[in-house]
């Protein structure tokens, strides 16, 4: 297969090729960043899936080109994307249903999704599903295997593919492999209860350097590799050096984040001033009406009942808010296939409509849901408009939403309430702080946000554009390629320093 190179020049392309000679970069994350299906007289129709790993990686591989590998259960696809100007290929692995079921639905997110976010009474661990995430694993690694040249970059990415790296060594390659593992990584008292702990350590840390978003899951990640496979471990300038039968493993937190220039363009289009414009008149927001906003995937660890809770909490309070405050609401459906998720899809439009009836007024309904994903020039406007975004997370691994709010207010106006348990909140400190599992705590947050003065606010979105600015897509990419160089070149060298 040829794999596309975009045009020469790209910031991207010229870093890789610098610290990588002659590399291509070969990506391996388990959803595709778009799905190709047929309508009924044979049109294509393209459709471009939420979540953070594709809206950081997709602009990514649109400059350094390359080959993304995914799977789905089916039929595999060879595709050239973006559709309107292809500048990478996507490979996506056809699994058996069964087996996919097994893999996606079982063990990466009824097991590894709920444990890793600490929700241990979610968690559910089978023997068969964990044989069907093995197999999935092997696939990619088997795929990658039959493409890589010795000299190509690897980056497998998250929770799905633990086993990738030891799989492709078993297939003999012998190239840099990096991993970015992109939710937190547990508590070692927490990771016991997965059974097959000690294997999904042994297959990451086949890897040369692994990338997390904090500093709290690097120190987990050494402490569990210390605990469980004795593994030798030495700090250093950058995060951890990991020693395991002779192979060493840089471990670094590197926070993830987004193509701001992007956003920032994005918002500041004139579609944009229109539609900000048009949507103020359609939804009459008047001089004194204010704009919460959430935007998420239907997950639970996003903690939205408990943030419409918060919101009702803050009506009660301060009564002066009815008639002019509204809870905007994007709730884009995810993993319908799991019970937990379709029970969470109902509390949302319960709770919304529970408020809306003890609250709403003719001409006011304080909630509105919107159950479907919106492409980043919609979903820009609606940061622009609101006076406040509401990130309140049970646990994440770093979340995307945030630096969007913060970059597409390009006004320097607006206020986050964003999750003290929250990766982003590590960089994004200037955010109004937020317990999520108080509903009073939500409420004072969400308040505090609304009635501070224009000058609070003000200096507040400075520090948190500069914190965003500080560190874009570009600068993580920076940082893990030069990490990944770093780690293939002590190993080469043998290494002076000797983890204890
Ligand atoms: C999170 C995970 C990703 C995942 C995404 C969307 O961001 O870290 O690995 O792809 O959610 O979830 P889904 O199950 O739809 O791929």
């Amino acid at each position: 297969m040829t794999i596309d190179t975009p045009p020469a020049g790209s910031r991207g392309r010229t870093l890789l090729g610098e610290l990588f000679p002659g590399a291509r970069l070969i990506v391996a994350a388990n959803r595709s960043p778009f799905r190709l299906t047929f309508g009924v007289r044979g049109e294509e129709r393209w459709e471009r899936p939420a979540g953070g790993v594709t809206a950081a990686l997709d602009p990514l591989l649109r400059q350094t080109g390359g080959l993304w590998v995914a799977a789905e259960p089916g039929e595999p696809q060879e595709l050239k994307v973006p559709p309107e100007d292809p500048t990478y290929n996507v490979s996506v692995l056809g699994v058996p249903e069964e087996v996919y079921r097994g893999y996606y639905v079982g063990y990466a997110n009824s097991g590894l999704w709920p444990l890793c976010h600490n929700l241990v009474e979610r968690a559910h661990f089978r023997s068969s599903d964990w044989v069907a995430y093995r197999q999935v694993n092997r696939q990619f690694a088997a795929r990658i295997a039959s493409e890589a040249r010795p000299n190509d970059l690897i980056w497998v990415h998250d929770y799905q593919l633990a086993l990738v790296p030891g799989y492709l060594r078993q297939f003999g390659v012998s190239g840099p492999i990096a991993f970015f593992w992109h939710i937190p990584w547990p508590p070692t008292v927490v990771l016991r209860l997965v059974p097959e702990r000690k294997m999904l350590l042994q297959g990451l840390l086949e890897a040369d350097w692994i990338g997390f978003q904090t500093e709290e899951s690097v120190d987990a990640f050494a402490a569990a590799a210390r605990r469980e496979l004795g593994v030798r471990s030495q700090r250093t300038a950058h995060g951890v050096t990991l020693l395991y039968q002779g192979h060493r493993t840089h471990v670094a937190s590197v926070p993830i984040s987004i193509d701001v220039e992007k956003v920032e363009e994005l918002a500041r289009t004139e579609y944009a001033e229109h539609l900000l414009v048009d949507l103020r008149r359609r939804w009459k927001l008047g001089e004194d009406s204010v704009l919460l906003l959430g935007v998420d995937r239907l997950d639970y660890t996003k903690g939205i009942p408990e943030r419409l809770e918060g919101f009702s909490r803050l009506l009660s309070r301060y009564p002066s808010l009815r008639g002019k405050a509204h809870f905007l609401q994007i709730a884009v459906p995810t993993r319908t296939e799991i019970s937990d998720y379709r029970r969470l899809a109902l509390s949302v439009r319960r709770k919304a409509a529970s408020i809306n009836r003890r609250f709403g007024e003719p001409g006011w309904q304080p909630v509105r849901l919107i159950e479907h994903n919106l492409r980043l020039e919609r979903l820009v406007v609606l940061y622009r408009l609101a006076d406040v975004a509401v990130v309140s997370s049970l646990y994440d691994g770093l979340n995307l939403v945030a630096k969007e709010y913060v970059a597409a207010r390009v006004d320097g106006d607006g206020s986050l309430c964003l999750s003290e348990t929250a990766g982003a909140y590590h960089e994004l400190r200037s955010a109004f702080p937020l317990s999520p599992l108080s509903s009073e705590r939500i409420a004072e947050s969400m308040a505090r946000a609304i009635f501070a003065s224009p000058e609070e606010r003000r200096e507040r979105m400075q520090s948190l554009r500069d914190a965003v600015q500080r560190n874009t897509v570009d600068t993580w990419l920076s940082r893990v390629l030069t990490g990944v160089r770093g780690s293939v070149d002590d190993q080469l060298s043998g290494v002076k320093e000797t983890p204890v």
